[in-house]
């Protein structure tokens, strides 16, 4: 099987935070946080896989800190495990004070991408292979959170099949 190392598909970004990215307490606003999430998982899945990839689910976002103006932020995404169509990817969200140089980890995020052909159906990606420390540990655990993946989304399908799809003036 075609396979790939964790490190031909890594991502890093980095960002200033403007008064249009702040919320209410004038830190970070969530919803940018996860729109710098999905965008740099799905360049990490994309250059994975060399295939058109969907975000299947955004399976967890942990946000640890709040991220202060007088912060950056950097996120880097890999590539954690591949089943035969999907990937799971890891981003890590790290700050930093740009008077101080202090860093800290102020969020995490798992999301599941799925590979697609000409014909939009589900297609084999290359296997990943991890190297680092860091690397190896998220793959050890990646089976364990791919099984809980699998009961979730039975659970999720069970519930929309129960939800109303009417609305109130109807
Ligand atoms: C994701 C999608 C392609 C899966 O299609 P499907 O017909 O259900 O495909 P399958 O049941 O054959 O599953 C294909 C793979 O996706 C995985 N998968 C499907 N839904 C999933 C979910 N909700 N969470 C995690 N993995 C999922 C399956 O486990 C399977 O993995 P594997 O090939 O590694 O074993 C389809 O549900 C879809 O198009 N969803 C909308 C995606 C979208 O619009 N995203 C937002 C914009 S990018």
């Amino acid at each position: 099987m075609e396979h790939r190392f964790v490190k031909e598909s890594r991502c890093y970004k980095t960002a200033r935070i403007f008064p249009t990215d702040v919320n209410n307490h004038n830190t970070l606003f969530g919803g940018k946080l996860m729109a710098y999430i999905d965008d740099i998982a799905s360049i990490t899945a994309s250059k994975h896989a060399r295939k058109s990839v969907v975000t299947a689910s955004t399976d967890s976002v942990d946000f640890l800190l709040p991220i202060r103006p007088t912060d950056s932020v950097c996120l880097e995404s890999i590539v954690t495990w591949t089943g035969r169509s999907s990937m799971e990817v890891f981003v890590k969200v790290i700050t930093e004070d740009l008077r101080t140089g202090i860093r800290a980890i102020a969020a995490t995020a798992f999301l599941t991408f799925v590979a697609l052909d000409e014909n939009r159906r589900p297609v084999l990606v290359p296997e990943i292979v991890p190297e680092t420390a860091e690397e190896l540990r998220l793959h050890e655990t990646a089976t364990q959170r791919a099984d809980m993946r699998r009961h979730r989304r039975e659970e999720s399908k069970k519930f929309a099949d129960f939800l109303q799809m009417s609305f109130p003036w109807e």
